[in-house]
Formats: C-alpha cells, structure tokens, sequence
C-alpha cells in the first residue's frame, strides 16, 4: 500500500507540467527556460521568486495567478507534500480555461523537490528577486536550533540566492520563531527595512489601532504583494484570529 502511494506520488511529479524534476539542469537559466516554454520574450527581464517550504501549494498558486508578468518557484522537500502542489496547480491551470473571461495560462511557476540548505546547487548567485519563507517549521527546541529556515545555516545560502535588489519576506504565527529570526538576521548582518507583529490587525482592540494596521498592511502590500495572499497554515491561524508576524528583510553587501 505504501509502495503504491509512493509510486502514485512519483507518477504525480514526474508527469507534472509543472515540476523541473532535474532542476540543477535549470542552473542559471531559470528565467530563459520559463519564458521560452511560455513562448515569451526572453530579453526582459521578469522577476523571479521562490517561496521555500511552500507545502501544498496555496500561496504560490494564488501569486502566480495573480501575477502573470513574475515568474514563481514553489520549493517543497517532501515529495507527497509537492505532489499536493502540483495537482492545485493543475487543477487551477484548468479552472482558468473554464472561467468567461480571459485569465492567462498558469504557465510563470514552476515547482522543484529540493531541501533549502542545497538550494545553491539549482540557482546561480544572484538569480532570485525575492525569497518567501512562509510559516516555516518552528523547531521549538533549542538542540534543533539550526534546522529553523532562518538559521545562520540557511541565512548564507539566501544571501547567495538573491540579486542585489533582493529581499527576504517572512510570515510566521509563530512568536517565538519570529523573535529568533529577527536576532538571526540582524546576527547575520542583515538589515530588517519592514516589520509587524499584527500584519492583519487581528489584535486591535480599537478602531484607530486596527487602522494603524489597515495603513501598515497597505503600505507592506505595495512593496511585497505577498502580504495580501495567505497561505494554507496563514488561513488556519486567522481562523483562531492568532496574530501573524511579518519581516522584509535584505542581506546588504556581499
Ligand atoms: C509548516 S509548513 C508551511 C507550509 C506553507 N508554507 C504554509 O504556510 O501553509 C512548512 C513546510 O516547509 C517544508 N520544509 C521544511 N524544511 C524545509 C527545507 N529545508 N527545504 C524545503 N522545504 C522545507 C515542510 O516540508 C513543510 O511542508
């Protein structure tokens, strides 16, 4: 039984349009390849993202949707997880043919199975615009310190990562993960331009506080789109009206 899911999950991503499945092949070219398999204009530059930990796949699929002229990389290490993705982003690719009006194909995302610490493996230096970390696993205990995404294990690979306007976005429920991020950064020599502990207001307790935040989202939302779109475990935490945290941070010199 558990043979035939894993074959089932395998089938699933090897006959994705959307999964790169050899990505290190992508290396440097991640830009021309998506543009030439759209059938697009290769010399423009178009900006390129990747939200990693992108689990079943809400948040990339709605930002691809909602942004035909960027490209997008879902990045997911567990195979069943990214199999979930690529059938949202399916099935959303044909919900678009279905729709009256005219929504363009679902064709600026692509989704790659690669662990965030190998990441360099896949990308040029440079090649991202802007990194998503979205809800990242808290690794509450402090021996696993190192395996949260905003260790300084991860922080150089991002550095790599990002061209020189790039930035890093990160949402998180979680208080204390965000604390440690924050320290990890700033530890890293990482400049932190945006931060919220309420990016939807939920704690307010009066009108001019919950406006306070309606402005903040509103400034946050024209600098990263990504603060408008909520991801599945974002959705989950609204619902318990837990307050998110939002930084937008950029890794300054090399
Ligand atoms: C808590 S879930 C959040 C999923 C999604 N971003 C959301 O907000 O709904 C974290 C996801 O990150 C993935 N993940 C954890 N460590 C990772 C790593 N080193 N590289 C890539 N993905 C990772 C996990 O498999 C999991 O799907």
């Amino acid at each position: 039984m558990r043979i035939r899911y894993l074959k089932r999950t395998e089938d699933i991503l090897d006959d994705s349009p959307f999964v790169v499945r050899a990505a290190a092949e992508w290396k440097g070219k991640w830009r021309e390849n998506m543009l030439l398999a759209a059938g697009e204009d290769t010399s423009s530059h178009r900006r390129l993202s990747i939200e990693i930990g992108c689990g079943k796949g809400k948040f990339i699929t709605e930002m691809a949707l909602s942004h035909p002229d960027e490209l997008f990389i879902g990045d997911e290490r567990v195979s069943t997880i990214l199999a979930r993705t690529a059938l949202t982003l399916e099935e959303a690719s044909r919900n678009t043919r279905k729709y009256g009006i005219y929504i363009p194909p679902l064709n600026n995302v692509r989704l790659i199975r690669v662990s965030a610490e190998e990441l360099r493996d896949v990308f040029t230096e440079g090649e991202i615009d802007r990194i998503y970390l979205t809800f990242s696993d808290p690794w509450p205990k402090e021996k696993h310190a190192k395996r949260r995404l905003t260790s300084d294990r991860f922080l150089p690979v991002y550095r790599y990562l990002l061209g020189p306007d790039g930035d890093l976005c990160f949402k998180t429920d979680n208080d204390a993960l965000f604390a440690y991020s924050v320290q990890s950064l700033q530890a890293c020599g990482w400049s932190i331009l945006e931060l919220t502990n309420d990016l939807h207001g939920v704690q307010a307790q009066d009108d001019a506080t919950r406006a306070a935040a309606d402005e903040t989202k509103a400034r946050l939302a024209k600098i990263d789109p990504g603060v408008l779109v909520t991801t599945e475990y974002e959705e989950n935490f609204m619902r318990l009206r837990k307050n998110i945290n939002y930084l937008r941070a950029v890794p300054g010199k090399r």
